[in-house]
């Protein structure tokens, strides 16, 4: 299939590229590059070995640009990456958030629809979850409060795209609902790269071990967890990007809508991702308790099994591939690309 990638130059997109590419398709990238960098593009471009990846420096929300980019290319479905996703950020810019990732959508699904592709995978997140009401997480597990404006964009786009589908059944859209991606290719040519001082855990880690920052704080170690830190799914990008390659074939067989968490199934605690890190790297992460951050929650992991059965999809990296790769990325690149 020829597959448009929106947001295809950060750091999940671009790990989807390769394993597009790897599963015999091909790619075409839209993206703004506000939050990445093309340098990330070249080097998936060596990675798979082609010349380069097509992309045009387009913001989704530019409707006559994006009629371009489908006037020159024919696609079979789209990826839909581009968003905004820093939570914090988002509380402070509430607007920007929601103008970029539902204005930025809806001016995509129009395009798309006017030009007669109706295939879309939505990157979602657990965020739309909330406080779960189960754990393990099943995609049956209602929607809850999100706490920030961006874990509401998701949630609200997911409304917007199954809305869509159910007035016009030729729609395909599967929604993806992302637990916490971590790691990096294993070349280590490509990875995150976040502007400025990282939110997520993994990127903090490896800022503090290549020596950028002086100490991880652990938000809280009194949650009713084994070690009294946060549980979340940690999940290899690489597993994550053949999700996408097998999403398709939802597509393929027509699905309508179809929801599917993607998650290794596994809950390990901050801790354990701090000294796992440790031990398999031989680097130190000195690290000291802060109060808890607020919005967390204690306890965040999936019951991936739906993505198995329908899908054939299962996370085979684990949690020493996970920090292993990280910490190859950012000791091969200590100021990202
Ligand atoms: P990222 O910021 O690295 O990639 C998003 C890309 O979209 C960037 O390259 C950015 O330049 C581009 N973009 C943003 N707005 C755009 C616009 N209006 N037009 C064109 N391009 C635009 O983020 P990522 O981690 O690769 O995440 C990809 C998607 O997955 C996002 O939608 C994100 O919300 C979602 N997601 C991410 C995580 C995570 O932890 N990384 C978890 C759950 C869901
Ligand atoms: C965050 C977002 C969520 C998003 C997800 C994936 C919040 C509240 N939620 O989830 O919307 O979908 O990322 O991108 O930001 N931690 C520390 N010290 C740090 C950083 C994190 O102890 O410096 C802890 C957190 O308290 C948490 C765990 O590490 O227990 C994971 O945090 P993080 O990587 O930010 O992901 P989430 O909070 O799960």
């Amino acid at each position: 299939m020829n597959i448009l990638v929106t947001g295809g130059a950060g750091y999940i997109g671009s790990h989807t590229l390769i394993e597009l590419y790897n599963a015999g398709h091909t790619a075409v990238v839209v993206d703004n590059l506000s939050n990445s960098n093309p340098e990330g593009l070249r080097r998936v471009a060596q990675i798979i070995g082609i010349q380069e990846v097509p992309f045009y420096n387009v913001d989704i929300r530019d409707r006559k640009a994006l009629e371009q980019v489908f006037a020159n290319n024919k696609f079979d479905a789209c990826i839909h990456f581009a968003g905004l996703k820093a939570v914090g950020e988002s509380v402070e810019k509430p607007w920007e958030y929601y103008e970029n990732n539902i204005s930025g959508t809806l001016t995509l699904v129009d395009v798309m629809r006017r030009n007669g592709c109706k295939n879309i995978i939505f990157s979602s997140s657990a965020t739309v979850y909330g406080d779960p009401v189960e754990i393990p997480i099943t995609e049956q597990c209602p929607k809850g409060q999100c706490t920030n404006p961006y874990g509401w964009t998701k949630s609200m786009l997911e409304q917007v795209l199954a809305d869509i589908q159910k007035a016009d059944p030729e729609w395909n859209v599967v929604l993806l609902r992302y637990f916490n991606p971590v790691g990096a290719h294993p070349s280590g040519r490509i990875g995150e790269n976040p502007n400025g001082i990282p939110n997520n855990l993994m990127p903090y880690i490896t800022q503090v071990a290549v020596g950028k920052r002086p100490e991880l704080g652990v938000f809280g170690n009194d949650y009713p967890t084994p070690d009294g830190t946060g549980v979340r799914d940690f999940i290899h990008v690489c597993d994550l990007a053949t999700g996408h390659v097998c999403a398709l074939k939802a597509i393929e067989r027509r699905c309508g809508l179809d929801i599917y968490n993607l998650g290794t199934g596994h809950g390990y605690s901050v801790l354990d991702m701090v000294h796992a890190f440790e031990k398999v790297n031989g680097v130190k992460v000195p690290y000291s308790i802060k109060p808890r951050r607020a919005g967390d929650i204690a306890t965040c992991y999936s019951n991936p099994a739906k993505a198995e059965k329908e899908l054939g999809w299962k996370a085979r990296y684990g949690i020493d591939e996970m920090v292993r790769d990280s910490w190859n990325w950012q000791r091969q690149n200590p100021d990202g690309f």
